[in-house]
């Protein structure tokens, strides 16, 4: 298969992916070729007061978990892999403890009403912000490139 005149298509593609901005009709192109989501900021790095949402904490009493645990069953249940992260280890057990309950078919609905089809961090149509980011990673790029060179001395 060839995708956009490239031989080599991406196993994965790795987008903001939460309940506020679910992605879905990129999910749907990305099953269409075979490329497989993964959700980076899952949490939407809490933003939107994504760990109080009324929904989500709601859906969680019902099984006794948390809307962090409620917001992780809702990706695995969609498939989405996931590249969640915490600096405590407490909501790292947490995080893990997702396998022994599963979201009915209207918890997943209600979850679907959130969605915003948003970024909770930038717009990807502001030409100032896309200039911002084309700078960005050339400076890191730069920089990683005079790193490179400083162990070569
Ligand atoms: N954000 C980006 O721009 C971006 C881009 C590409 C890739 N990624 C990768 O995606 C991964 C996750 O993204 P992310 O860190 O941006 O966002 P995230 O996983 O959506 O959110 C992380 C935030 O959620 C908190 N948290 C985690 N578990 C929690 C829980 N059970 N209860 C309450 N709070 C909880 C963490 O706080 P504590 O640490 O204080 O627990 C942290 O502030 C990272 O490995 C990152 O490298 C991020």
């Amino acid at each position: 298969m060839c995708l956009f005149g490239r031989e080599v298509i991406p196993a994965v593609n790795q987008v903001e992916t939460n309940p506020m901005n679910q992605q879905i009709k990129a999910e749907e192109v990305m099953n269409k070729y075979g490329v497989h989501i993964e959700a980076w900021a899952p949490f939407g790095e809490g933003k939107n007061g994504m760990f109080t949402n009324e929904t989500l904490v709601n859906i969680g009493k019902k099984y006794g978990k948390s809307a962090a645990q409620v917001i992780l069953r809702w990706l695995i249940q969609r498939g989405v892999i996931i590249a969640c992260k915490s600096t405590h280890i407490e909501r790292m057990k947490e995080n893990f403890d997702v396998f022994d309950f599963e979201l009915s078919k209207e918890d997943m609905e209600e979850i679907r009403k959130l969605d915003s089809s948003d970024s909770l961090f930038f717009n990807h149509q502001d030409p100032d912000m896309v200039e911002w980011f084309d700078k960005m990673v050339k400076q890191r790029r730069e920089n990683t490139d005079y790193r490179k060179e400083k162990k070569n001395w």
